[in-house]
């Protein structure tokens, strides 16, 4: 895609003459494509796991675009991060050409043509808990292929072959895993054994996992080889369809050959909005993240944010009210749009949101039980990955993919090499019962046939003065809105550096349960104290998010934040 060419403004030649600078200076350090500030000019990818970061960023030198490259980094991390990267899930793909199209792509997950709203219920009503979550009846029918297929038919320049090769190398030759990835396996060691009676490559019957240790998955690579050859058919039909039945009736899950064959991502109207002059591009449902992040963004732009400062208790205690009220309208108006008529208009409106936050009252907490859904006219277990590119052009792709738990319902397709999600437990099994991750819901994400799980993924890219600006997301469960919003704030607010805003402690409110959960030094003491000598709960909590990030800056480089919660890693050259 061309870029287009204007006459250039005293900005203009003052950044070229740094931009000229910077060439030279990362020249004469022998690192072409990166600057002394650890920023790149030609392209970039941030991903949660090294090798997936590197193999994205040789498709792009080899000439493929941000979508060819996001496809072999889906492919990738199915391979070195089988704890959320996959090909058995499901996820949402934002997309802006370096021309400023843009789009969206909803690969989630759908429940079998078999399931039903009670599925998960004992004969007294109440919520079996561990059956949406582990096991065969967990697993929604799985999006990811469908996904990278459509991704790569509208966008991609390099070939199909060309773009899922780096994931086969991967899964034929194995690669090194690494320290956090060692500890992971060996704690689920008993749980993978429990449910792959018939064996799984993730687990090590001769000794412990260490870190470096070779993880080679045989049945992986023939599997994405027949996705290579055959694409979308040689996962939902063919042998691949055959495994995954198989597993199915080993396990009593509900998965038919007509619910593989039946399934097809949506391409989706992205939804966009203003904050403080900057376009928020983002994703619609089936997810609440891109409306969710709006509504935050809308709530909190009449106060002085930058005046009251990072994480002080004026900021925290409004952003905390914000959340409460976006998240009670969360649990009920939100979920699949081809099944409930989510009223997207009046949510995403300033004057509602505005109108949300005046009761909120700064010398008291407003209990959540007083906040209801406003009426509309008109840790562990959040293992979801982001990844975020930025090709030589321009053009953008934000992705977050999701087995939902770590390493998703724990069952490997026999055969097949993969492992299924346990996305079902997103639906709201029963009004008012909590998901895994505390989250409440209604009619809007009953369970129904077909019908897509309502998901937090808040894949976003945003934009200033027409171009390209930031490309961001995050795993973390509920945690996942409140995350990219706080990333985006500390760029747009509090001038932080990409890397900063990422790496910066984080906290999270959720509407239900009434509490607030910091990380680890994100308030100081004082300022803790403040907050509860007003009524809210204060509780210290791990890791919030795993945030990967790229911004362009000013000088049309690339700066990456790549979380350092975990192993992740941006390339760029
Ligand atoms: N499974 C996490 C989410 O989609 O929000």
């Amino acid at each position: 895609m061309q870029k287009t060419t204007k006459p250039l403004n005293n900005f203009k030649i003052t950044s070229v003459i740094l931009a000229v600078i910077i060439i030279i200076s990362s020249c004469a350090s022998g690192q072409l494509g990166k600057n002394n500030s650890g920023e790149y000019e030609n392209g970039m990818v941030v991903s949660a796991h090294p090798e997936a970061s590197h193999v994205g960023v040789e498709i792009l030198k080899k000439g493929g675009n941000a979508v060819d490259a996001a496809v072999a980094v889906q492919f990738a991390l199915a391979v070195v991060y089988p704890n959320a990267g996959n090909i058995g899930g499901g996820g949402f793909m934002v997309y802006r050409s370096a021309s400023g199209e843009i789009n969206t792509l909803d690969f989630r997950e759908k429940a079998a043509s078999g399931a039903s709203r009670d599925m998960y219920l004992d004969s007294a009503g109440n919520p079996i808990v561990d059956k949406s979550l582990y096991g065969h009846l967990a697993s929604g029918v799985p999006g990811s292929v469908d996904g990278m297929v459509e991704a790569h038919k509208k966008y991609g320049k390099l070939s199909w072959a060309e773009v899922v090769q780096p994931a086969i190398d991967l899964a034929a030759n194995g690669f090194k895993i690494t320290k956090r990835q060692a500890a992971e396996l060996n704690g689920l060691h008993r749980n993978l054994m429990d449910f792959n009676p018939n064996g799984t490559a993730f687990v090590n019957l001769e000794s412990p996992w260490k870190e470096s240790d070779l993880l080679v998955q045989k049945e992986l690579a023939n599997t994405l080889k027949l996705i290579q050859e055959k694409g979308r058919a040689g996962f939902y039909e063919g042998a691949v369809a055959d495994s995954v039945v198989a597993e199915m009736q080993r396990g009593k899950g509900l998965i038919t050959k007509e619910d593989l064959k039946n399934y097809h991502s949506a391409w989706r109207k992205p939804i966009t909005g203003m904050y403080r002059g900057y376009k928020i591009i983002t994703m619609p449902p089936t997810s609440s993240g891109g409306i969710a992040l709006i509504q935050l963004l809308q709530s909190v732009e009449p106060y002085p944010l930058k005046k009251w400062g990072f994480n002080s208790d004026s900021t925290v205690q409004l952003i905390v009210e914000a959340e409460r009220r976006v998240y009670a309208d969360r649990a009920t108006h939100l979920g699949d749009p081809d099944f409930y008529a989510v009223p997207q208009v009046g949510l995403l409106k300033a004057e509602y949101n505005k109108s949300r936050m005046a009761n909120f009252n700064w010398n008291a907490a407003t209990p959540s039980s007083s906040v209801l859904a406003g009426e509309i006219k008109g840790s562990e277990h959040e293992e979801t990955t982001h990844f975020s590119i930025v090709d030589h052009d321009e053009n953008a792709v934000s992705i977050t993919t999701t087995l939902n738990g770590s390493y998703g319902s724990l069952v490997a397709v026999k055969g097949a090499g993969f492992l299924l999600n346990n996305e079902m437990d997103d639906f709201s099994v029963k009004p008012g019962a909590p998901n895994m991750y505390g989250l409440v819901g209604g009619e809007a994400n009953a369970i129904a046939p077909n019908k897509r799980m309502l998901s937090s993924m808040t894949p976003s890219i945003v934009e200033k003065d027409g171009k390209l600006f930031m490309v961001v997301g995050t795993p973390g469960g509920s945690t996942i809105i409140t995350s990219v919003f706080q990333t985006i704030i500390n760029v747009i607010d509090f001038d932080m550096s990409m890397q900063k805003a990422v790496a910066a402690k984080k906290f999270h409110h959720q509407w239900l349960p009434d509490e607030v959960y910091l990380e680890k030094d994100a308030m100081d003491s004082l300022s803790i104290e403040k907050l509860k000598a007003k009524g809210y709960k204060i509780l210290i909590r791990g890791p919030i998010g795993r945030v990967d990030a790229i911004l362009r800056t000013k000088w049309g480089t690339y700066q990456g934040g790549a979380d350092p919660r975990g192993d992740d890693v941006a390339v760029g050259y």
